[in-house]
């Protein structure tokens, strides 16, 4: 009989094929995107005006692609980076990532912003129009500049009422001031035309009209986005290229399968689960 904290000694000196397991969560952000090159030059040009001339204009894209195309790692990675260039630049723009499966409404997604930037603003009693118009104060007040991504905004467009559409896509159409510092990235699930089924007269025209797409990864690109994040979760040796080719077989779009780097990440997590188990087992040592 082991005692308990045998067991765990004894765990957690295994011998591992991991040097760092959460690098391949689906939430983990790495440093580079292979083959969104393209997108996050798409999503520069179309958001530079916010470093040269603040406020001037608000900025509205549309990221539109499958599930597991990048589209919600994409935002982030650019948003984060792009608001570090331009705080360097003595610009306070701040990049906030909203989730709409969670934040149904206005209100839950006008709550959500004030909570990210950490604003004192009480929220009970009022309407999303008037906690809106709170922040939009407080970011005038402040100097504030916003980019705020909301992600899974098929969800909203379904379930919104049109007034509550209106009010967030056409913001500026009902907040009239002058100096405009909230920028907004919507994320959706699907292709354009499925995406211009979804809106309507009110959001259609404004919502189309910066759209950055998003397709589904062929499976040599699956590969470079596997071999990358193989590199940085497993120890050098341990995954081999055949593996690797092999996932990316599996899910590439252009061999059958869905192009979704998320399906293929999973995979190669189970699989480097599976040489882990055996390793401390002593049968294996590498993922096969
Ligand atoms: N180009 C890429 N490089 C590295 N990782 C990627 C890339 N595209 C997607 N991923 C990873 O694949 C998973 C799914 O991407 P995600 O952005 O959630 O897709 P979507 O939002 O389009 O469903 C995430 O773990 C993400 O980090
Ligand atoms: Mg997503």
């Amino acid at each position: 009989m082991h005692s308990i904290d045998e067991i765990i000694e004894s765990e957690i000196k295994r011998p591992s094929v991991f040097i760092d397991e959460s690098r391949l969560y689906p939430e983990y952000i790495p440093e580079r995107l292979p083959h969104r090159e393209e997108q996050i030059r798409q999503l520069t040009r179309l958001f530079k005006f916010i470093l040269f001339k603040p406020g001037s204009t608000s900025i509205k894209a549309l990221l539109a692609g499958p599930i597991g195309s990048g589209k919600t790692v994409t935002s982030i990675v650019f948003g984060t980076e792009f608001s570090r260039l331009a705080e360097s630049k003595g610009i306070r723009l701040k990049y906030v990532h909203i989730n709409c499966s969670k934040s149904k409404n206005p209100s839950g997604i006008f709550r959500e912003l004030k909570n990210q930037l950490g604003l004192a603003v009480p929220d009970r009693g009022l309407s999303a129009t008037e906690l809106a118009s709170s922040i939009l104060k407080i970011i005038e007040r402040d100097n504030i500049y916003v980019i705020m991504a909301l992600d899974e905004f098929d969800y909203f467009l379904r379930s919104a009422r049109s007034n509550e559409r209106y009010l967030v896509v056409r913001f500026y159409d009902v907040f009239d001031v002058e100096v405009k510092r909230l920028s907004f990235i919507y994320i959706i699930r699907g292709t354009p035309v499925y995406i211009s089924s979804l809106v309507d007269d009110l959001t259609g025209s404004y919502l189309m009209k910066n759209i950055v797409v998003f397709n589904p990864y062929k499976s040599r690109e699956l590969y470079d986005i596997l071999r990358d994040r193989a590199e940085l979760a497993f120890y050098p040796g341990v995954v081999g290229d055949e593996v690797l080719e092999y996932i990316a077989r599996l899910t590439g779009v252009d061999v059958g399968g869905d192009g979704n780097a998320r399906k293929a990440l999973a995979i190669l997590h189970a699989a480097g689960k599976l040489a882990d188990k055996e390793m401390g087992e002593g049968r294996a040592s590498r993922v096969t």
